[in-house]
């Protein structure tokens, strides 16, 4: 198969930046941004509005593999389709965030959607953010990250995040929902993905690190694993 460049696999807790950093880091490689974290989320707001038991495994692994969730693109920004219906903002709320640690401790969820994952990442030149994309959906990425944060900084950019969105949210109610959450991935990491992140990851404490600093540093170990800059554009 011809590789259109390499995999980069971001993993890492909560609001460790993620998202923003693996964005930017696609968008100057000319990669392709895919969000896995977004698919749990939708199957969680599926979940949601049909008024499924979160804890009835055979409803909610129903709900996954009825669900149709695709990634688009608008204006430059990826966004998340469910069953035809734009909810790149909707999957966004304390509400569904926590609701989608409990369908991502399933499964036969995360069989469902690793498999989606890697049939999308397969051909390369991707960057794929999440919490197994390095141990479980891509073992033989050419780079694996684990970018991390304090709980106390994670918490003030998810409030601050959220605040843009017009969710309003007391900063120690974030703080609690992001140690509840995270408690709970690391159980599901520990059972089912083996462990927080591979062997051969790169650890980025980003705690006292700007969005442009870590892109930087993981752009020049995606460089110096064989990516290039001038690469062809997946977009
Ligand atoms: O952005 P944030 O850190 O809040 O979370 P996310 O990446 O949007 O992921 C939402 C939830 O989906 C996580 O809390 C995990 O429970 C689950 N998830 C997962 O289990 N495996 C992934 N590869 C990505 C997300």
């Amino acid at each position: 198969m011809d590789r259109q460049g390499i995999i980069i696999a971001i993993d890492g807790p909560v609001a460790s930046g993620k998202s923003t950093t693996a964005r930017e880091v696609a968008r100057r490689l000319g990669y392709l941004y895919i969000d896995s974290g977004a698919m749990y989320r939708a199957v969680a707001l599926r979940a949601l509005r049909l008024g499924v038991d979160l804890t009835d495994e055979e409803a909610v692994s129903a709900v996954a593999s009825e669900a149709g969730i695709y990634f688009s693109e608008k204006e430059g920004r990826l966004r998340i389709l469910l069953d035809g219906e734009d909810v790149t903002e909707a999957i966004r709320t304390p509400e569904v965030a926590e609701a989608s640690s409990h369908v991502a401790a399933i499964p036969e969820v995360r069989e469902a959607l690793i498999l989606r994952q890697h049939e999308m990442g397969q051909a390369g030149g991707v960057v794929m953010d999440g919490r197994d994309i390095g141990t479980v959906v891509f073992p033989d990425a050419e780079l694996k990250v684990y970018l991390t944060a304090s709980p106390e900084a994670r918490a003030r950019r998810r409030h601050a995040e959220l605040r843009t969105k017009g969710i309003e949210s007391p900063l120690p109610e974030t703080e609690r929902q992001i140690r509840e959450r995270d408690a709970r991935d690391l159980q599901t990491q520990t059972l089912q993905s083996g462990g927080l992140y591979a062997k051969d990851a790169v650890v980025i404490d980003t705690t006292r690190l700007s969005i442009q600093e870590q892109v930087n540093t993981i752009l020049s170990l995606a460089l110096d694993r064989g990516a290039r800059t001038s690469g062809p554009s997946r977009g």
